[in-house]
């Protein structure tokens, strides 16, 4: 028996399970970065698949987008089939004139205007961080690899379209490096639910300059940021 979302069978999932937003960039890297890759779940069309990457058996699992998706995928995927390793591989935009398209960030931590973290906490304020053995471990692969990264702090937010042109600045003044909409609600869970949680992210966009990916290098360039996430299974 799946869970309410989730088709797959308890034991088809791997411990490790990486989480892309878009399902279809769950198809792509899993036919051409994994062997034995299985498809497990097409409920929704959310693809989910297990497979192998250098021997070591892992997931990969669209999430949706935003945060009500993800939290959605993220409970399943810990309460039903007891995974322990959540990494979100996803894009987000820079809001930084100098971290351009197609730079990889390490996130410790997400800032972020969720209402479900309200709806947890109400009017306190809880800081949703990475798993530091996660990111150090992604550190030290990407270095490994030659791949140069930032480290730091992103926000997720609700809302991709807004009309204020300042939204930024105060975020960016603060030591945000850029934006996209999971994360937040990815860490507090993963916390809650006593499992690890990392997020690594490609910049699609930069919010500052104007310069954005095209939907076809958002579908299937990023492999840097899933070889960092594939070496931690
Ligand atoms: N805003 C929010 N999420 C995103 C963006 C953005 O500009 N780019 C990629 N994910």
């Amino acid at each position: 028996m799946g869970s309410i979302h989730i088709g797959a069978e308890v034991g088809e999932i791997a411990e490790t399970v990486l989480l892309p937003g878009d399902p279809l960039r769950a198809k792509f890297v899993a036919e051409n970065m994994l062997t034995d890759a299985v498809c497990y779940n097409n409920v929704r069309g959310m693809l989910g698949y297990t497979g192998y990457y250098q021997g070591k058996r892992v997931s990969v699992q669209g999430s949706g987008m935003g945060m009500g998706s993800t939290a959605i995928y993220v409970n399943e995927l810990i309460e039903t089939y007891k995974v322990k390793n959540l990494i979100r591989v996803g894009t987000c935009g820079s809001i930084r004139a100098d971290i351009g398209v197609g730079e990889v960030i390490l996130c410790m931590s997400a800032s972020g205007d969720s209402g479900a973290n309200n709806a947890y906490f109400g009017t306190m304020h809880f800081a949703a961080t990475a798993d530091f053995g996660l990111l150090l471990k992604a550190y030290e692969v990407a270095q490994k690899l030659n791949i140069p990264t930032h480290q730091g702090s992103i926000f997720s937010t609700n809302t991709f379209y807004d009309d204020n042109p300042q939204r930024w600045d105060k975020w960016e003044k603060h030591g945000i490096l850029g934006v996209e909409m999971e994360s937040q609600i990815l860490f507090t869970i993963a916390k809650r639910l006593n499992t690890k949680a990392l997020t690594i992210l490609t910049v699609s966009d930069n919010i500052r300059t104007g310069i954005a990916a095209s939907a076809k290098e958002r579908e299937q360039s990023y492999t840097d940021m899933f070889r960092i996430a594939f070496e931690l299974a």
